[in-house]
């Protein structure tokens, strides 16, 4: 079984990351979404509410599933027999640092797979959809329904 990652903050996920994991999807017979867990950076989104976030998004997929994990990529990756990392490229301002990862996780004994990101979300990331939806900005089309109501919610009740 052909087994891969894809790993990130996701908080929260975008279209862009659903067309990644489609396409990793479509490579790899099974493949886990995986949200770091980092305690030293606080998202708007809690890891559970991200992890439902997502579970709700992959649904419709057999062969995702959503999962968390601390510390290195490498080493869940060790424990659950993954031998592949699925990232999007959205631009070549991704490529230095993803490069470095990169290559720092295959001395880890991990490859990672880069997967063009569509042009269409070539501009997209969850940092910016924060900063548009905290101000009522428009981001039907960029994220999925589900989580156009929960940065709704998230934002109405932080007013
Ligand atoms: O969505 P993000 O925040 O860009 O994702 C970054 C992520 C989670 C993929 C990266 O920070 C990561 O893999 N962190 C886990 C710690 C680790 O393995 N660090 C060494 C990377 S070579």
């Amino acid at each position: 079984m052909r087994k891969a990652v894809c790993p990130g903050s996701f908080d929260p996920v975008t279209n862009g990351h659903l067309d990644v994991f489609a396409r990793a999807a479509d490579q790899f017979d099974h493949v886990t979404v995986a949200v770091l867990v980092n305690s030293t950076k606080a998202g708007l989104f809690t890891i559970e509410q991200r992890i439902e976030l997502l579970r709700e998004c992959v649904s419709k997929y057999s062969n995702i599933e959503v999962d968390q994990f601390h510390g290195l990529l490498a080493d869940y990756c060790a424990t659950h027999d993954i031998k592949a990392i699925v990232k999007g490229l959205r631009a070549v301002s991704d490529f230095d640092y993803e490069l470095q990862m990169a290559q720092m996780n295959s001395t880890l004994g991990v490859d990672t797979f880069f997967v063009a990101t569509n042009p269409e979300y070539s501009f997209l990331s969850s940092s910016l959809i924060k900063e548009v939806a905290k101000f009522n900005g428009d981001v039907s089309g960029l994220v999925p329904p589900v989580v156009q109501q929960a940065l709704k919610e998230k934002f109405n009740a932080q007013a």
